[in-house]
Parts: structure tokens; sequence; C-alpha cells
């Protein structure tokens, strides 16, 4: 390969043994137009990209804005269909569901209750809205009153005795009708348990998306609020990725696929693009990526003090995440995000 040398005084570029030849290549012909543009973009974000996560609470008329995540409410369930409606209407294909319960106990006993507070949720979309698909997130911290994805002893979190909770958890979303039940405790195991599980009570086709490379990230932190879900005492440090190691997230998800996931996800999304290649390259599986509330709340942050575009920089985030290889992406933007692609 030549080199070019570009020279200053003239403003030519050229190549050693071709001083005639000029530019060598203008990029910029494909920037040209518009209709050019469009031509050879490479990565085309569409509302079938997304899934809307959705807080759900128990009451009725409830629609109560979340403090760290403008423009996102913890729902009542009458409220949260019409929701619903609307993520189907945008051409969304899929909802995740997180739920408030009345009151919290060391094992989350709601959490696997036939009229807990997600189980309604599930009937009453599919009741209403049938075409929707409706994940599930499959987790203790909600649900405990310490906040830990798991059962506590003391200081420690035990992972086989939670196992049993997640797979009773993960049965009964299925009972109530969801397509897609998504594990988020790291909890070792947890993915065969569920499957095991799913088959023997004969639901051999609800999913499993598994968040089998979560970070223990600080860019929860607006969630835990959404969520009531900090842990009362200590961190997710034991539980959760370090978020200075790659090679780990890989094994973390061959073990989830040998397990028997259906999807990978990795979480969060931005900080973790690296992730989400290496996991698109290594996995034929489809893989998630998790625009988590952090990544939400700064860019809201910003926008709310004329920092930043929310609509560029939201769109730019998620074209970058689907660019990184992610087949599906959680979002917080994901109806407005399906409005301004609409839009154009
Ligand atoms: C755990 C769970 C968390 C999120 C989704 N599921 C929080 C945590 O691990 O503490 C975070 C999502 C977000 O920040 O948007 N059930």
């Amino acid at each position: 390969m030549t080199t070019p040398t570009f020279d200053r005084e003239a403003y030519v570029l050229s190549v050693p043994g071709d001083e005639d030849a000029g530019i060598i290549h203008r990029a910029r012909r494909l920037r040209r137009t518009p209709a050019i543009r469009r031509m050879v973009r490479e990565t085309v974000l569409t509302a079938d990209d997304f899934i809307c996560p959705l807080f759900v609470v128990h009451g009725k008329s409830v629609r109560r804005e979340i403090g760290a995540m403008p423009g996102q409410c913890h729902l009542s369930v009458d409220e949260l269909v019409r929701d619903c409606e609307d993520v189907a209407r945008l051409g969304i294909p899929a909802v995740i569901l997180f739920g408030l319960p009345v009151s919290k106990d060391p094992v989350g006993l709601e959490n696997f209750a036939p009229d807990g507070i997600v189980q309604r949720a599930i009937r009453a979309i599919k009741g209403a809205v049938r075409e929707l698909t409706v994940i599930t997130d499959v987790c203790l911290c909600e649900y405990t009153d310490h906040g830990h994805c798991g059962i506590v002893e003391g200081d420690q979190i035990l992972n086989d005795p939670t196992l049993d909770i997640l797979a009773r958890v993960a049965v009964s979303h299925a009972e109530a009708g969801a397509d897609i039940v998504a594990p988020s405790g790291m909890v070792d195991g947890m993915v065969e348990a569920i499957r095991d599980a799913l088959d023997t009570s004969d639901f051999p086709d609800v999913a499993i998306l598994s968040y089998a490379a979560k970070y223990a990230s600080h860019f929860y932190g607006p969630f835990r609020e959404a969520a009531d879900s900090p842990p009362r005492f200590g961190d997710r440090l034991g539980c959760q990725m370090d978020p200075a190691n790659a090679r780990e997230a890989l094994r973390e998800m061959t073990q989830d696929v040998e397990e028997g996931a259906d999807i990978l996800m990795v979480k969060p999304a931005l900080p973790y693009l690296d992730i989400v290649r290496a996991a698109r390259d290594a996995f034929d599986l489809p893989i998630a990526a998790y625009n988590v509330s952090g990544e939400y709340a700064m860019i809201k942050a910003a926008a709310a003090r004329g920092w930043l575009d929310e609509r560029g920089c939201a769109l730019e985030s998620l074209v970058a995440i689907k660019r990184a290889g992610a087949d599906m992406i959680l979002t917080y933007w994901a109806r407005d995000a399906a409005r301004w692609l609409a839009e154009g």
C-alpha cells in the first residue's frame, strides 16, 4: 500500500508515483443527498426493535410519574392496559413488566401469588391487546424486604434456595399468560431451573430471555427508585458482573445457552457496546440490550437544561446499540422513538 501525502501549500492530496491522482476517494459523494444517505445506511432502526418497560402498581387510575425517570410512570392495571394499547398501536412488539407489591417480606410472596400485581397485569393485557408480547422480569428484589435478588441468610445471598423461588415465579407468570420470562438476578443456574419448571408445568412454549451478562452498574440508580428495589444492606457485587470484565460475560452467556436460554441480554447497553458486539459475534441466538434507567435519565436531565437535544441523542443511542449487534432493545424511549421514526 502506498501512503498518500498532503501538500499543505497546494491543498492537494497525492499518491507517490501518481502525483496527478488528486483525492483518492471522495466519501462525501455518498453523503450528498438525503436519498443517497438512506441508500447507503447500514443500520435502520424500526419500532420492531423495541421492548417497552412498564411499572405496574396496585390501585385504580394510578398514573404517577417516577422522579428520576421523567415521562415514565407507575401505572395501575387499568392505566397500564391503556399504555399497552398505545404501545401496540405504535407497532412495538413487546412490553416488559416490573411489579411493585402491596407489601414486602423475606421471600417475596406476592411474586408468585396467582393474584399478584404482575399476574393480574398479564391477564389484563392479554384480555385487551392479544397481539402484544408480554415479557416479565423474574427477580426477587422488588418483592423482598431486604431488597436483594435472592433468599438471604445473615449477610449471604443463598444461590440454590433462590432457584426454587425463581422457578415458581416464572411458572406463575406463564400461568397468567406471559410469553417470555426474563430472569434478571444473575443467580447461577437460574435459566436451567426455570426451563425445567416451565417444561414440567406444561409451558414448553414460554421462552426465556436471560439477563445473561448483567453488570453491577451505577446506571441502575433511577430504576431502583422506580421499582423500590435498592438493597437495604450491602450491594449487588456478589451477584452481578464486575464492569471491568469482558471474557467473563462470554462465559456467563455460554452457560445460559447451555441451560436453555432463547435470548441473551447485555445490560446496561451504552457503556457495554463491546460486550453487545462480542455476544453478537459469539452466539447465534438473538441478542437483547437494555438501555437502562441511568442512560435515559442522563439525557433527560441534560435535555431539560437545554444542554442536549433529547430526540437526537436518544435516536443516536438506539441506532448505536443496534449497530453494535443488538436485535432488540429494551428502552424507556420505546414509544417516543417509535413516534419519532414514524415522523421521519
Ligand atoms: C432487577 C433489575 C434491575 C433492573 C432491571 N431489573 C435493577 C438491579 O439489578 O438493581 C435495572 C433496569 C434499569 O436500570 O433500567 N430486577
